[in-house]
């Protein structure tokens, strides 16, 4: 397919860039940093390079790998001043944003400045929606040292990499333009040309100017919500079904830059929908190198807690120059496999090694010079740690169990108690499934995405299925105390509820209830109804119906199937007989009743109920003109 410039690049550059000298300073130009990827998304990447004179920069980008038919974009260029680079010359750091790409896709690109080229052609990939992938996890690596280029190697050697993790202390001892430069941009060059590295704050990175030159010389992604004076110290992403959470635990003992950064953690790991949860930061919670230190002690207490209440299945720190993995912890002790948070120490990019003394926490550690990768599958983490030599030294495969939430099984209409036969039930909980699926034909199927639903021994009819909610049909011919069983490829988990013959209960679309007009239009307080017309209000909960019906399949037109309850609608309190109540005819779970709306009401909003058997529904408005 071809890219047109207008979606593929964002705006070019904004920054007056002085014409005075322009073409012929291109001799001079020096690099002063290789082209980088950075934040990219399903439809987007960031490319940043740097030179030590000012000129115009420009990306050129093409889904073709001899970039014909390319878009060329101008980059934005930020000039830092050689007293704040401290360099002995002004860092000239060159950006281009590019928009509207397409997911999981490879894009191709090259950099110039003043007309001249400056890279070679790399390419990449944007972040896919779904799917499996590879990561790179890596720490405390930026020495300089054989030890971290030998790292470097085994790492340029991994296959398939998707994106980097970088758990903090990019450089040492102090954290420098220079050695940010030298000792992680330069030592990293060809795998960020082609892969993004998510960083975060190690103690080293803040030692001078409070990070200064990493905020400087990394773009992160935007971090919306996050307080002005903390921008690029915590950030969160979406790669593949895996929400990634960076934080910043040097400020772990600073209450009042904390405080937030935990809201604001708390915030973002409760809106995210993704299967996978995976935070990274600095300074390891579980192992005991130095004994009880304060920041291990503080980051124990305060993100913890924080990684137990969202179920995070894995999170990767650095700090302690070695390896070690945990076995699944809640509240600091073990679990079983397949439950709490594995957290995995990853610092052995480059520094010096630290000793392991023992500790309960620990399911593995060596103390050596390594990466790690992570492969994301559906349904599992496989996290790999590889020596410096190429050497596998630990392997450990994560498959979190499905668990559900207190009360976690409600009617699909209202999430309210109370499920019906025939009905449809919403289960919560966690790991319930690996991807987002809904049906897409009738008879509705009994495994979606590998997830299947039981009642006692029957296998249920699925509507959706995601790592939080499943939507599924209770069979019809069933009422009491039922077992709901939810298996997956890693396991089952079940709870009893008690299915009554009818718990009549009002869908909801677009915040409205699910209530049509006779000319099919839905029911809105700008769409109100007239008195005397015919309304169809759509529901769960009828019960039984009168002939019989495979659960599941596509309801009857002729005769459509009535429901055995007797139905009524209670409008402002009084009862009206119901033209129809029963199955909706062409759908699978969904009931509908017709009724018409009474003259005498006048114009107003009115509370409705739809009532059937002993059960009756919460009330919607019914606005009547
Ligand atoms: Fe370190
Ligand atoms: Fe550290």
């Amino acid at each position: 397919m071809t890219v047109s410039r207008r979606t593929l690049l964002a705006a070019a550059a904004k920054l007056a860039w002085l014409p005075l000298g322009g073409r012929l300073l291109s001799a001079a130009q020096r690099m002063l940093r290789a082209p980088s990827l950075h934040d990219v998304t399903v439809d987007g990447a960031t490319v940043v390079w740097g030179t030590d004179q000012r000129g115009v920069a420009r990306l050129t980008v093409s889904r073709r790998a001899d970039l014909q038919q390319a878009v060329v974009a101008t980059a934005t260029t930020r000039e830092y001043g050689s007293m704040e680079t401290r360099l002995g010359t002004a860092l000239f750091q060159h950006e281009v944003r590019m928009t509207g790409l397409q997911p999981g896709t490879e894009y191709f690109y090259r950099a110039s400045v003043d007309g001249a080229d400056v890279s070679a052609i790399w390419s990449f990939r944007t972040a896919p929606r779904t799917g499996p992938f590879r990561f790179l996890v890596f720490g405390d690596s930026g020495t300089g040292l054989n030890d971290q280029r030998n790292v470097a190697a085994q790492m340029r050697a991994e296959r398939d990499l998707a994106l980097a993790i970088h758990v903090g202390d990019v450089v040492y001892p102090t954290p420098t333009f220079q050695r940010y430069l030298d000792y992680h941009f330069g030592v990293y060059a060809d795998l960020m040309a082609k892969i993004p590295f998510y960083p975060c704050l190690g103690n080293h990175d803040v030692l001078d100017d409070h990070g200064a030159a990493y905020l400087a010389l990394h773009t992160l992604p935007p971090d919306e919500g996050v307080p002005q004076a903390m921008r690029g110290h915590y950030y969160s992403f979406d790669w593949g079904d895996v929400h990634f959470v960076a934080l910043d635990t040097n400020e772990i003992l600073h209450e009042a830059n904390l405080a937030p950064m935990i809201e604001w953690a708390d915030r973002d790991l409760t809106m995210t929908r993704k299967a996978w949860k995976i935070a990274f930061w600095h300074h390891a919670p579980y192992d005991s190198l130095r004994g009880e230190h304060r920041e291990q002690t503080a980051v124990r207490e305060r993100l913890a807690p924080l990684m137990d209440k969202h179920g995070v299945h894995l999170v990767l720190v650095g700090h302690h120059h070695c390896y070690q993995r945990t076995h699944p912890l809640i509240g600091g002790k073990r679990v079983e496999a397949g439950r709490g948070t594995v957290y995995v120490t990853s610092g052995g990019g480059g520094a010096g090694l630290y000793p392991i003394p023992p500790n309960d926490f620990n399911a593995a550690g060596v103390s050596d010079h390594h990466h790690c990768t992570v492969d994301v599958t559906r349904g599992q983490l496989r996290v790999r740690a590889v020596r410096h030599n190429g050497q596998e030294m630990d392997a450990a495969v994560i498959a979190p169990l499905p668990a559900l939430a207190e009360n976690g099984i409600v009617n699909g209409a209202t999430f309210e108690a109370g499920v019906a036969a025939g009905g449809v039930m919403s289960v919560f909980g966690r790991n319930l499934a690996f991807e987002t699926l809904g049906f897409s034909t009738l008879p509705l199927p009994t495994e979606l995405a590998g997830v299947r639903v039981f009642a006692g021994e029957r296998a249920l009819p699925l509507l959706f299925v995601s790592p939080g909610q499943i939507n599924a049909l209770l069979p019809l011919d069933r009422t009491g105390d039922t077992r709901v069983r939810v298996v997956t490829p890693n396991g089952a988990a079940e709870m009893s509820v008690n299915v009554l013959e009818t718990a009549p209960a009002i869908f909801r679309y677009n915040g409205h209830a699910a209530i049509t007009r006779s000319d099919g239009s839905q029911v809105t307080p700008s769409n109100p109804v007239f008195p005397g017309e015919t309304l169809t209000a759509y529901l769960t909960g009828l019960g039984r119906v009168h002939q019989p019906v495979q659960i599941g399949a596509a309801a009857p037109f002729s005769p459509a199937a009535e429901a055995m309850a007797r139905v009524s609608v209670v409008l402002d309190g009084s009862p009206i007989t119901p033209s129809f109540a029963g199955l909706s005819p062409g759908s699978a779970g969904l009931y509908q009743v017709n009724f018409r709306a009474p003259y005498e009401l006048g114009s107003g909003t009115f509370g409705l109920r739809i009532r059937a058997g002993g059960g009756q529904s919460s009330p919607v408005p019914l606005p009547i003109s």
